[in-house]
């Protein structure tokens, strides 16, 4: 399918004691185990246990990425529970940059190939409790500031989500493309949760913008979507309350329609709910049939979040069966269809007109010679 579902297991951070409960049994295989319970074995496209680097992570994305500037739309969504790691999957920490900083090198470093002209743009938005939020301009601070345009989702025609207002930087090179993310990962909201210090409290999405010129000049146009979702916790386990519990509710509120779309596709429903939250709605176009998909999903290695694991682990493994491009092709020879009845209806309508055009001159030509 187009949607590649790849599991991490987070190693134990050096505070935590050892009580393993995710294993990894193959390289697609991870079982997890809680006290009393049976354990579960859940079969992803790819496993990556707690000792894989942030290189072994990438080289299995790094096709995609190609697939990017071949005119593909792609996503990449890093999810799971609080303090699993998805900030540090997408983002990484100094002397291990993750998916994001290496996504932009390995673009830099593709484009020189001969046959294309590049062009890449850089936009970062944040959708925090339900409201998009543009990480790219300064927040308004003083009263006399202008405050900040809002941002909103629009859909073309061709069925292209745009959204207005967002700002997009021309990106030349790797180092202004680094400096701009880094600007935009600063502004980004986050909270202390009892599970993770500086826990991500927003989902952040990072876009390039590909416009390749061909030789020919043909134009294409395609869009990278990388992104780091806020926690999937539940609520007493993080013993949020106050502005953590509301944010972590909207959290929650996209998830569950993330989670609709994804099982809307995979049951082929003729109504995917993509209006439900601004997430679906800003990933429209690129859960289409010319799209790419990889999504991670986190586990904790710890027992007491076994539950909370066996949620995320059951959720991914649901996207793992989508099939994007047949959905596509039905819609695709839905769309003949459609134009091959409006061609016939035009004909018709031509065939229509001509005859009555031959009525009209003769109807004329009968009121001359009564005339004359
Ligand atoms: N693979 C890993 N190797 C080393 N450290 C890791 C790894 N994954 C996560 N960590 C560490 O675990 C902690 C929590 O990770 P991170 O902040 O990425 O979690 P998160 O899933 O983004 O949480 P939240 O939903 O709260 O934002 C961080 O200190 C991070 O450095
Ligand atoms: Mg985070």
């Amino acid at each position: 399918g187009n949607v590649r579902v790849f599991c991490r297991v987070r190693p134990y951070l050096p505070h935590e004691n050892v009580a393993h409960a995710c294993e990894v049994v193959s390289p697609t295989e991870v079982r997890v185990s809680s006290n009393g319970e049976p354990s579960k074995t859940f079969k992803f496209d790819k496993v990556f246990s707690p000792s894989a680097s942030q290189e072994d992570v990438f080289l299995d994305v790094q096709p995609t990425i190609k697939s990017a500037l071949d005119g593909h739309n792609i996503c990449i969504f890093s999810y799971g529970q609080t303090g699993t790691g998805k900030t540090y999957t997408m983002e990484g920490q100094k002397g291990a940059p993750g998916i994001v900083p290496r996504t932009l090198q390995q673009l830099f470093k593709d484009k020189n190939l001969p046959t294309s002209d590049y062009r890449f743009t850089l936009s970062m938005l944040e959708i925090y409790k339900g409201t998009l939020r543009d990480l790219l301009v300064p927040r308004p601070t003083r009263l006399t500031d202008p405050p900040a345009k809002s941002l909103n989702i629009h859909l073309s025609v061709s069925d292209h989500v745009e959204v207005e207002n967002l700002t997009e930087y021309v990106i030349d090179n790797l180092s202004d493309a680094l400096k701009f993310y880094r600007k935009g990962t600063r502004a980004r909201s986050t909270s202390s949760t009892s599970s993770n210090e500086s826990s991500s409290r927003s989902h952040c999405l990072v876009r390039v913008n590909i416009v390749r010129k061909s030789q020919l000049d043909k134009v294409s146009r395609s869009k990278v979507w990388l992104i780091d979702l806020g926690g999937s916790e539940r609520f007493f386990k993080t013993q949020a309350w106050g502005k953590v519990l509301e944010e972590g509710k909207s959290i929650n509120v996209s998830l569950t329609a993330l989670g609709d779309v994804i099982s809307a596709l995979q049951k082929k429903q003729a109504h995917i709910p993509y209006r439900n939250s601004k997430l679906t709605q800003i990933l429209r176009d690129c859960l289409g049939c010319n799209s790419k998909v990889v999504m991670f999903v986190h586990a904790s290695p710890k027992e007491e979040d076994s539950a909370e694991t066996t949620c995320s682990l059951t959720f991914a493994a649901r996207a793992r069966g989508i099939h994007l491009s047949r959905d596509c092709a039905a819609k695709s020879r839905e769309r003949e269809a459609r134009i091959s009845s409006i061609v016939q209806k035009m004909e018709a309508l031509e065939g229509e007109c001509q005859r009555l055009s031959v009525d009209i001159q003769a109807l004329e030509s009968t009121v001359n010679e009564k005339k004359r």
